[in-house]
């Protein structure tokens, strides 16, 4: 009877904690420095900039002469036409981008190139937007481009204005050990334990070293592939990860700690509407003008 009332009373005692810093995570945890807050984020594009957009996603790799390049594909064929691989190339030798590219997530749908074709060095970048968040996804395992883009980093000043990552937690605590002063986001496999924490009602009390969740919205899988050629299975996986993955309370309990959560890659209002009114911070798209066009009708600012 008294390890009953004992095992009850000290269960309810961590449900309620648990509950209380979910809602109040501050009692236990310092808040993250957030030197910038980005609600609209533009998968690729510097014409977003002129636009207003409060962050730029792009992708490094790095060129056989060590020079950090902006290149999602680490093959270059379907960007120049030329089957070669960016790390067997120096940059000088590098081809230039095809008039026609292929740039979004949904089908069918292509960027008629500016005059510049020239794949962009990450230090064109910086020199070009100097105040503009940059959100670096390391595309390759490979010690030299982590290293040279914590230099370039560190050179223009932009600590503070830097997140870098990749799905693969090697890679992250790669990172986050050159340069912990970079914020970092959360890798796959910290995504899922993420979700065990938050599940287990352990979240409140874990201290986290990451500062950015950057996650899809599953349910938009329906909207890239024709939905009838999705099994029942694969339906069944998307609405269960959509489920688990969407929450609000997470959501709230994350940027109350000063994680910002950004979700991806979003392209139509119904998308951006739930996203805001899930507590995500921001949203990535592939149309900065249609997100832009969003946020003004609906008031979505810069002050929360
Ligand atoms: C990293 O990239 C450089 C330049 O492409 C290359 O020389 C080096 O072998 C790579 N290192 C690893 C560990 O792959
Ligand atoms: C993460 O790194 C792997 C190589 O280790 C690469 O294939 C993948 O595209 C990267 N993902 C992101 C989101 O940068």
């Amino acid at each position: 009877m008294c390890a009953a009332v004992y095992v009850l009373s000290t269960v309810t005692g961590y449900v309620l904690t648990s509950a209380l810093l979910l809602k109040c995570p501050t009692l236990l945890h310092r808040k993250k420095r957030e030197n910038f807050l980005s609600q609209h984020i533009s998968h690729r594009g510097g014409d977003a900039v002129n636009l207003g957009t409060d962050m730029l996603e792009l992708d490094c790799q790095l060129t056989k002469d060590e020079q950090v390049v902006v290149s999602h594909d680490s093959n270059l064929k379907r960007a120049t036409g030329v089957n070669t691989q960016v790390c067997d190339m120096a940059y000088s030798e590098l081809p230039p981008y095809l008039c026609k590219l292929g740039v979004t997530f949904q089908r069918e749908c292509f960027c008629e190139g500016g005059e510049d074709k020239r794949i962009p060095l990450l230090r064109d970048v910086f020199e070009a937007f100097p105040n503009t968040p940059v959100n670096i996804d390391i595309k390759v395992n490979n010690d030299t481009l982590i290293k040279k883009v914590s230099e370039l980093v560190v050179k223009y000043d932009r600590e503070h204005l830097t997140v870098w990552g990749n799905a693969s937690n090697e890679i992250v605590k790669k990172c986050y050990k050159e340069n912990p002063r970079i914020p970092v986001l959360f890798s796959f496999p910290r995504v899922l334990q993420l979700l065990g924490l938050f599940y287990t009602g352990l979240l409140p009390f874990v201290p986290l070293k990451e500062q950015f969740l950057e996650i899809p919205m599953p349910s938009i899988i329906t909207k890239l592939k024709d939905p009838n050629r999705l099994t029942k299975s694969q339906r069944f996986i998307t609405w269960l990860a959509d489920n688990l993955l969407m929450r609000k309370s997470l959501f709230e309990h994350l940027t109350a700690r000063g994680i910002q959560v950004y979700i991806w890659v979003l392209n139509d209002d119904e998308d951006f509407q739930r996203a805001f009114d899930l507590g995500a911070t921001g949203v990535m798209t592939d149309f900065p003008t249609r997100l832009k066009d969003f946020m003004d009708r609906n008031g979505i600012s810069k002050l929360q």
